[in-house]
């Protein structure tokens, strides 16, 4: 018995719906047994109210700006550990030994190549023009493809192949994406290297050019190394929300995370980091000082990107990182980017405007990433493949985590019908002769008779 109950009383009559706590005292209704009881079901647009699963993974505290990855802080993260290290915490849970780091490492290493059968979709099999998120959601899900013993789509199985498919995955997913920028640039693909750490071989891959081997910077490696980790999970966001529901249908890792990109790419979610440099860049080159811009944002003509958040209702923590890291980053590559003053000023001028303080709007995790992957080379269209490399270790913690549930439901919200109720349809338009019973067509005999003929049949 649930140590609180909540109340709703419906026509006079009172039901009872246990509450949950979570670690950090959270509260949720558990209305599981809402229809059962009332007949009546719970309506949450954009599920803003409404929690999906019990997770272990991700801690927020939107009202405080806590994230925490496995109970530790992203602050203490960010200062102390790597992307590959964060990536074994969300994934097993604990922060690795010595020797399970080295195995681990060696392992994501290890499978840092594609089949060679798989460049030739580098070789005509995209157009110069695609989408580098497009290319990746196919790549992702064509390279399971690979390894049928993985993507069976049979729990137990998949299961028990679950390590190998992680390390895969958070290795070649980085190296899909620099096959995918240098095909669109015409560039020869580049090999991993096998002494070369996870981020510092992305770079590699990334930049090297014909006559020169590219090695970054170690403020480079760390700048993006860094973005990778403070990207690496963020509890029931959209696209984790995604591979969450393509995993309870029982599809495999390599089917999920695929889908994982395809929710991210939109410019609400993970798309939003190209659109913020857009934006700033339209903003230098209007001569606006950012006030016209943000008077538009007011008057709905349109969104001030990388600001605001569904959780945050003060600074995303991420944000506070990444805009002192954007400073560190222009001062080591010795570049004055006037794009980051405009983000400044223009978070000054909205945190100081009743419309975005009213709303809680802040900088999120968007806002000052895109400075530093400009500044570190990253072309736009590369900017949201960065959040997806990012991301993959917590896409496969909460795959694992839906695909570990002993009984776990599938995924299948409900829904008011809102259309109109046309029951007698059919029969109303035969009455008014729109639709004569005798109506040929070779469509309608060899697909025998539309829904009409059909229904008028059975009347
Ligand atoms: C990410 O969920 C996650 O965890 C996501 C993420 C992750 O790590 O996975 O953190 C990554 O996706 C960060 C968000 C990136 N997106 C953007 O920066 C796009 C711009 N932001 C907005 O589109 C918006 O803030 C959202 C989508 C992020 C959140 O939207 P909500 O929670 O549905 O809030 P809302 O749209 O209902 O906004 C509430 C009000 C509205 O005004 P009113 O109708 O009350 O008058 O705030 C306004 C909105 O118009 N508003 C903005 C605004 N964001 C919200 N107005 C201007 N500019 C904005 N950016």
């Amino acid at each position: 018995m649930a140590d609180e109950m909540a109340n709703i009383t419906l026509n006079g009559k009172t039901f009872s719906f246990p509450v949950h706590s979570g670690t950090e005292g959270e509260k949720a209704i558990d209305i599981s047994k809402l229809r059962q009881q009332t007949g009546y079901i719970a309506l949450d647009d954009g599920f803003a109210n409404t929690g999906s699963c019990e997770s272990k993974i991700t801690y927020i505290d939107g009202e405080k700006g806590i994230l925490c990855y496995r109970g530790i802080p992203i602050e203490v993260l960010a200062e102390n550990s790597t992307f590959i290290e964060t990536a074994y915490l969300i994934i097993y849970g604990e922060l690795p030994s010595r020797k399970e780091m080295s195995n681990f490492s060696q392992k994501v290493l290890r499978n840092a190549s594609l089949h060679e059968s798989m460049l030739h979709f580098f070789d005509g099999g995209f157009p110069f023009t695609a989408h580098p998120m497009a290319i990746l959601s196919s790549l992702l899900n064509s390279v399971g493809c690979y390894y049928p013993q993985m993507v069976t789509n049979q729990r137990e199985q998949d299961l028990e192949h679950f390590d190998d498919a992680a390390a895969l995955l958070l290795s070649k997913v980085r190296t899909i994406a620099a096959m995918a920028y240098r095909m669109k640039n015409g560039l020869p693909l580049i090999y991993p290297k096998r002494d070369l750490g996870y981020s510092q071989n992305f770079l590699h891959m990334m930049f090297t050019e014909p006559y020169h081997e590219y090695y970054p910077h170690d403020d480079i490696t760390k700048a993006l190394d860094l973005i990778f980790l403070l990207h690496a999970d963020h509890e029931q966001n959209c696209s984790t929300s995604t591979v969450r529901m393509v995993a309870s249908s029982g599809a495999n890792l390599f089917a999920s995370v695929s889908a994982g990109v395809c929710a991210l790419w939109g410019p609400l979610h993970g798309g939003a980091n190209q659109r913020v440099i857009q934006m700033l860049q339209e903003i230098h080159d209007s001569g606006d000082d950012g006030t016209k811009f943000i008077e538009e944002a007011k008057a709905g003509k349109t969104k001030l990107m990388g600001f605001g958040h569904r959780l945050y209702k003060t600074y995303d923590p991420r944000a506070k990182i990444l805009r002192a890291a954007a400073e560190k980053v222009l001062q080591v590559v010795k570049l004055k980017d006037p794009l980051l003053d405009i983000a400044q000023r223009l978070e000054e001028k909205a945190r100081s405007d009743s419309y975005f303080i009213d709303r809680n709007l802040y900088p999120n995790v968007d806002f000052y990433s895109g400075i530093i992957l400009k500044a570190i080379g990253m072309p736009t269209d590369m900017f949201t493949v960065m959040f997806a490399i990012g991301r993959m270790p917590g896409w496969i913690a909460h795959w694992r985590e839906v695909a570990e549930r002993e009984k776990g439901k599938i995924i299948r919200p409900r829904q008011i019908y809102v259309g109109s109720p046309r029951r007698d349809y059919v029969k109303m338009r035969h009455r008014e002769g729109e639709i004569s019973s005798d109506y040929e067509s070779d469509d309608h005999k060899s697909y025998g008779g539309g829904a009409s003929e059909n229904a008028a049949a059975k009347a």
